[in-house]
C-alpha cells in the first residue's frame, strides 16, 4: 500500500517532469486595451474532427496560451472540445486562455453581428471571447447551401454593408463583454484609416498573411504608429492550402533558409516564426502533428543576430498566397493598393 502510494508518487513526478521539459509558454504583447497576448497561437484552418481537437489539447500541454478559429473553419466545436477538455483536466483556467474567432463575410449587416458571436461563443462552449475579428471588409450576401456566394464570372455577391457600419456593431458586441477585444482581418492601410476616422474602438491587432516571402513591412510599420499589433498567419507558407500547386514555391524547403537554420540548430519553421516574432509580430502557425505544435513554440532559446534578420528582410518577394481572386471586384477588395 505505501509502496503502491510512493510508486505512482515517482511516476506522477516523472510525468510532470516530462511535461515541464515539453512545455514552453510564449511572451507575451501588449494590446491597445492592456490585454495581454501571447505572441504564439496555434492556428486551425483546415484543422478538423478530431484531429483539432487532439491538436487544441497537444498544443495546451505544448505551453499554448493563444487559439485561432473562425466561423468558416467549421470547427468551433472541436476547438472548445479541446479548450473544456484541458480546463476541466485542471491544466489551465480560462482566464489563462486567449482565444480568438472570426465574424465571417456573410454577417457584416449590424444587425447579424451579435447572433454570430453568440452562435461562435456558444460552439466554442465559452462566454467570452478574447478577441473577435472581422475576417474581411468584405461582405458577401448570405445565399442557402453556400459560404461563398458567386456570379456567373465567380465574383462573390455583395450584400453592399459598409465595413464601418460592421466595425460599429462589432464595437457594441465588445462593449457588452461578449469579447474582451475587436480587430480586424485583411485590411489594408487606407481600410484600417476609415476604421479610425469613423469608428470609437480602435482594433487591436490587423490580422494578415506574413512570412518571409511576404514580409508586410510597410503595413506592420503603418499599424504601430496606430498602437494596432500585426498577427502574422500563414507564417509557414501554408503549404497545406487547397489552391496549392506542385510547382508553387515552399517556403519551408528554401534552401537559404536551411542554411540558417543549420547555423542555429533549428528547423527552418523555428527560424521564420523567430523572425516573425522578433520583428514584433504575433504568429499563428497551424499544425495538428503534435511534435510539430510544440517544435513551433519552442522558439524563446535563441536569438537571430540583427544580421541575420536583414538577411531573412531580403527574402521578401511580393509572395503573397492569399490573392481572393473571388472579391477582386468587390467594392473593399484590400489587395490593389500597395499595402
Ligand atoms: N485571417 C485569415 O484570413 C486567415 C487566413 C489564413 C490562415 N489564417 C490563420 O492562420 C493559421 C496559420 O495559417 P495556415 O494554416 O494557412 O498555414 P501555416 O501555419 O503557414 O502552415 C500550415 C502547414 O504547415 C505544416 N507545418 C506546421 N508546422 C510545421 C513544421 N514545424 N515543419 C513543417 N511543416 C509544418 C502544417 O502541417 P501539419 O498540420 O501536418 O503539421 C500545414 O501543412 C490558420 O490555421 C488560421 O488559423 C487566417
Ligand atoms: C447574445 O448572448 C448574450 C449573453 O448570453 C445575451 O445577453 C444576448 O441577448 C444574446 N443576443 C442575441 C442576439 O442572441
Amino acid at each position: 500500500m505505501a509502496y503502491t502510494k510512493w510508486f505512482n508518487c515517482v511516476i506522477c513526478l516523472i510525468a510532470t517532469i516530462v511535461t515541464l521539459g515539453d512545455t514552453t509558454i510564449a511572451p507575451t504583447i501588449k494590446l491597445n486595451n492592456g490585454l495581454d497576448i501571447p505572441v504564439i497561437g496555434l492556428g486551425t484552418w483546415k484543422s478538423r474532427g478530431g484531429d483539432v481537437v487532439q491538436a487544441v489539447k497537444d498544443a495546451i500541454d505544448a505551453g499554448y496560451r493563444h487559439i485561432d478559429t473562425a466561423w468558416i473553419y467549421q470547427n468551433e466545436k472541436e476547438v472548445g472540445e479541446g479548450i473544456k477538455a484541458k480546463i476541466d483536466e485542471g491544466v489551465v483556467k480560462r482566464e489563462d486562455l486567449f482565444i480568438v474567432t472570426k465574424l465571417y463575410n456573410t454577417f457584416h449587416k449590424p444587425e447579424d453581428v451579435e447572433p454570430a458571436i453568440n452562435q461562435s461563443l456558444s460552439a466554442l462552449g465559452l462566454d467570452y471571447l478574447d478577441l473577435y475579428l472581422m475576417h474581411t471588409p468584405m461582405d458577401f450576401q448570405k445565399i442557402v447551401n453556400t459560404n461563398l456566394p458567386v456570379d456567373k464570372t465567380g465574383q462573390a455577391i455583395p450584400a453592399g454593408v459598409d465595413f464601418v457600419d460592421t466595425w460599429n456593431a462589432m464595437e457594441k458586441v465588445y462593449r457588452k463583454g461578449l469579447t474582451k477585444s475587436i480587430g480586424v482581418s485583411n485590411f489594408n492601410k487606407r481600410q484600417i484609416e476609415k476604421i479610425l476616422e469613423k469608428g470609437s474602438v480602435v482594433p487591436v491587432t490587423n490580422q494578415v498573411e506574413c512570412h518571409p516571402y511576404l514580409n508586410q513591412k510597410k503595413l506592420a510599420e503603418f499599424c504601430k504608429s496606430k498602437g494596432i499589433t500585426l498577427t502574422a498567419y500563414s507564417p509557414l507558407g501554408s503549404a497545406d492550402r487547397p489552391w496549392a500547386k506542385p510547382d508553387d514555391p515552399k517556403l519551408l524547403d528554401d534552401p537559404n533558409l536551411k542554411k540558417i537554420a543549420d547555423k542555429y540548430k533549428k528547423s527552418a519553421a523555428q527560424i521564420v516564426l523567430r523572425y516573425l516574432v522578433q520583428s514584433g509580430y504575433i504568429a499563428i502557425p497551424k499544425s495538428v502533428n503534435k511534435g510539430r505544435i510544440q517544435e513551433n513554440i519552442n522558439i524563446f532559446d535563441f536569438e537571430l543576430t540583427p544580421e541575420d534578420m536583414k538577411y531573412v528582410d531580403s527574402f521578401d518577394r511580393n509572395g503573397r498566397i492569399f490573392k481572393f481572386d473571388w472579391g477582386s471586384k468587390h467594392q473593399y477588395y484590400p489587395f490593389n493598393d500597395e499595402y
